[in-house]
């Protein structure tokens, strides 16, 4: 462009000018969505991708679509700049430009410009699966760092607020304090105690907004419509603290100032945003709140710990980020590095870690995960079993820990069916079981995976003594599996989508591979015999396998006798667990059959389907020859980065068709299976 043209395209146009004539650096990727404060299934905002681009109007969103008020303003040399989230604009402010966008696996970061100034702001949700008090509040970071383009210092005041979209109703209380220079709001609809809203946010608790005073700064504070605190704002860069009469008024915006006067060094302010549930989940009528609560009970405490907790919590976060990206790239190229970091936060952000609501004992730690966007169910046995490979590689007890809920209720004898339930509760909080049998039905799917993972958490701990407690139980399933897992009777499998199949060959295997692991957690052979002789009627032609005409060997197929295939993730539990159910010459015809079947988007779940799956997708990967599992790789990578999704990563995805290329799902913590390569290769609690 030449000067000349700049110069008239400056004058007439500049509010576009600021969003088009900078293209924006996104590092690594432009993701679907940017996760902003993801820590749990009720703080889960999020930023779409293609909103970048408009940054100081964009609308952040919960997981499940619906806009979230969360806006972020500056006032440089005493203009006002509108830099995030600024639906609409008032007069005389202006939008920020855009820089950069980029995200990490625990960090998403924008960075714009606006006057001499510029900002970095730094949505940080911490993934922390073994620091329990940590990873359980409920809470998020927003970090602002601002600094001078140039050598003049400039006159700063930086403004956040949130607004009651986040109580999933109209708020209807809400309170204001400070304490140890931590000020808060605290606001809530009020609803019944476990209600969702029709977008599932949580109708009970508070959301909390918080800012916390330095030295450095002053700090002040404002509620009320988001046009009167923003005006505020713009017109003193102070607002009305509590300490000067400021009462909480609900039907608006909480906001905070601070006023940074004349920098000329880079300086941080910190806000903190979060969603407390005291009465976390309903399990099986009891209450279970988080597990910091043992140590913070009321919620400034929370929050000051919160803050206090800074720079713990960017050190492991940094040294996190830098092992995904390291240890990614080594095993599979960067591509797979970019996808663990998209889905890093998204697994953990599917969990609530939990003690009892009445004693607090730290003792009995559980942990629920969320089926999110697919049915909304607790506990669900085919989401932890996809998720496996995440926990095997930061903290196998999560196992333990999201296992237990279900097996104590199966222990119970309230379940009336002799397979392993499908999950603990209709809607997530409340695990309130399905005493009348009437959850969906997958009587084997989720027998194998309840051994599988049991074995799983076994061998990656060395703890054999937490399933004695469930002796009881495993013979009963152990002889289901024996009885009708050869010959599968129609039914439902985990990818429910597809509709119920009889003799589906996938649930001979996981029957096969399920009795494998029960012979190692029982320490019977003659249960990993029964296996054995069931992989050999598989894989008898004719039977559980097909010819390729193009690779000229056998495949596994949908359903026994057919020429349809399926992708046969049940086997990568044999190599994970060293299992040995069927000859390992198994995992080379399928990696060698996997590149035929291949549609432009990608393998697709089976042959009748259009969609693929980036969960099954990575187990197979997994075990598969080093040109196959970057075939998956980039597939998946093309996928993420193809920007025709807006919503959080989806684990299933089109693979031809009109739609190819587009999502379906939302958020789901089943994206864990992403770390199927790096179990494989660097074993338990290798991350
Ligand atoms: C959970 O159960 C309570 C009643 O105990 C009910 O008010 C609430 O709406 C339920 N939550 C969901 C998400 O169904
Ligand atoms: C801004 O607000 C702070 C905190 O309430 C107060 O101490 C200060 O005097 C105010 N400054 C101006 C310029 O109004
Ligand atoms: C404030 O700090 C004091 C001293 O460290 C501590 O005892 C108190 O619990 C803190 N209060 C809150 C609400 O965090
Ligand atoms: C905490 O729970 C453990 C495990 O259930 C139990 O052994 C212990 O007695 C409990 N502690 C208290 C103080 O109740
Ligand atoms: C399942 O497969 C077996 C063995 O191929 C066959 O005998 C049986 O008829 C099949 N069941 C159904 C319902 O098709
Ligand atoms: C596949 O090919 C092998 C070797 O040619 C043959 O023995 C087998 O019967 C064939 N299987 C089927 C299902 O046609
Ligand atoms: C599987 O076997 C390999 C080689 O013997 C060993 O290094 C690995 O620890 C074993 N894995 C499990 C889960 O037992
Ligand atoms: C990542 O995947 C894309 C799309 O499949 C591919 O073109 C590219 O070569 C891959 N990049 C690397 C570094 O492997």
């Amino acid at each position: 462009m030449t000067r000349f043209t700049s110069w008239v395209v400056g004058i007439l146009l500049p509010l576009q000018l600021a969003y088009t004539s900078s293209a924006i650096d996104y590092t690594p990727i432009q993701p679907p969505s940017y996760p902003l404060a993801v820590r749990n299934p009720y703080l889960s905002a999020w930023l779409p991708g293609d909103q970048v681009a408009k940054l100081p109007t964009a609308q952040p969103q919960f997981w499940y679509g619906n806009n979230l008020g969360w806006s972020v303003l500056a006032n440089v040399d005493r203009q006002t700049y509108n830099l995030f989230g600024v639906s609409r604009p008032a007069v005389n402010t202006k939008a920020a430009t855009v820089v950069k966008a980029s995200f990490t696996s625990t960090h998403s970061i924008f960075v714009v410009t606006a006057g001499n100034a510029q900002f970095t702001l730094d949505f940080f949700s911490p993934v922390s699966p073994k620091d329990y008090v940590r990873q359980s509040l409920p809470f998020s970071y927003l970090s602002i760092t601002t600094a001078t383009t140039n050598e003049r210092p400039s006159d700063i005041d930086i403004y956040s607020d949130i607004d009651e979209s986040w109580t999933g109703d109209k708020a209807n209380s809400c309170s204001n304090s400070v304490s140890n220079g931590t000020h808060l709001y605290e606001f809530s609809a009020n609803g019944a105690t476990y209600s969702q809203s029709r977008t599932e946010l949580a109708l009970w608790g508070k959301v909390v907004f918080a800012a916390h005073q330095s030295e450095i700064h002053t700090l002040s504070s404002m509620s009320g419509p988001s046009e009167a605190t923003r005006a505020q704002f713009q017109a003193t860069g102070n607002l009305t603290a509590l300490s000067q009469g400021d009462t909480c008024q609900t039907g608006g915006s909480y906001g905070f100032a601070y006023r940074l006067g004349l920098i000329q060094k880079p300086a941080t302010v910190r806000y903190a945003v979060g969603v407390v549930r005291e009465d976390a989940i309903n399990y099986l009528g009891s209450p279970q709140t988080h597990y910091y609560r043992s140590q913070y009970s009321d919620i400034p405490s929370a929050v000051n710990h919160f803050f206090d907790d800074y720079d713990a919590a960017l050190k492991e976060s940094n040294d996190l980020d830098a092992s995904i990206k390291n240890t990614g790239t080594d095993l599979a190229g960067k591509n797979y590095s970019d996808i663990l970091a998209l889905s890093m936060r998204q697994v953990m952000g599917g969990i609530d870690l939990t003690i009892p609501a009445d004693t607090l004992n730290t003792s009995e730690v559980q942990a629920f995960i969320k089926e999110i966007s697919s049915d909304g169910n607790m506990n669900t046995v085919d989401i932890l079993y996809p998720a496996l490979p995440f926990f095997y590689v930061f903290a196998p007890e999560y196992i333990r820990l999201l296992l237990d809920p279900v097996l104590k209720y199966l222990k119970s004898g309230n379940y009336p069916n002799p397979w392993v339930v499908h999950d603990i509760g209709t809607n997530y909080p409340n695990a309130t079981g399905y005493d009348g049998g009437n959850d969906e039905r997958m009587p084997l799917e989720e027998t194998g995976n309840l051994f599988i993972l049991v074995d799983a958490y076994e061998k990656a701990t060395g703890d054999k003594t937490w399933a004695k407690q469930y002796d009881s139980i495993w013979p009963g399933y152990a002889v289901y599996l024996d009885n009708y897992g050869l010959y599968p009777s129609n039914q439902l499998s985990t990818t429910d989508g597809l509709g119920a199949f009889t003799n589906m060959t996938s649930l001979a295997i996981k029957a096969a591979v399920g009795l494998s692991a029960y012979s190692s957690i029982s320490g019977q052979q003659k249960w990993g015999g029964i296996g054995a002789a069931f992989a050999a009627t598989i894989l008898v032609p004719g039977t559980g396998t097909a010819n390729s005409s193009i690779t000229k060997l056998p495949y596994l197929d949908l359903t026994y006798g057919t020429k349809d295939w399926y992708l046969t993730f049940n086997l990568y539990p044999q190599a994970l667990l060293n299992l040995t159910t069927f000859p390992s010459s198994i995992f080379e015809s399928q990696s060698d059959f996997y590149p035929t079947v291949r549609s432009q988007g990608g393998v697709a779940i089976s042959s009748n389907a259009l969609w693929g799956k980036t969960d099954w997708d990575f187990w197979v990967a997994a075990t598969s020859s080093e040109k196959t599992m970057n075939m998956f790789v980039d597939d998946v990578w093309a996928y993420a980065s193809n920007k025709k999704n807006t919503q959080p990563f989806s684990d299933r995805y089109y693979v031809k068709g009109d739609k190819e290329g587009l999502a379906e799902f939302r958020a789901r913590p089943t994206v864990g299976a992403h770390w199927a390569i790096w179990a494989l290769v660097k074993g338990p609690n290798s991350g």
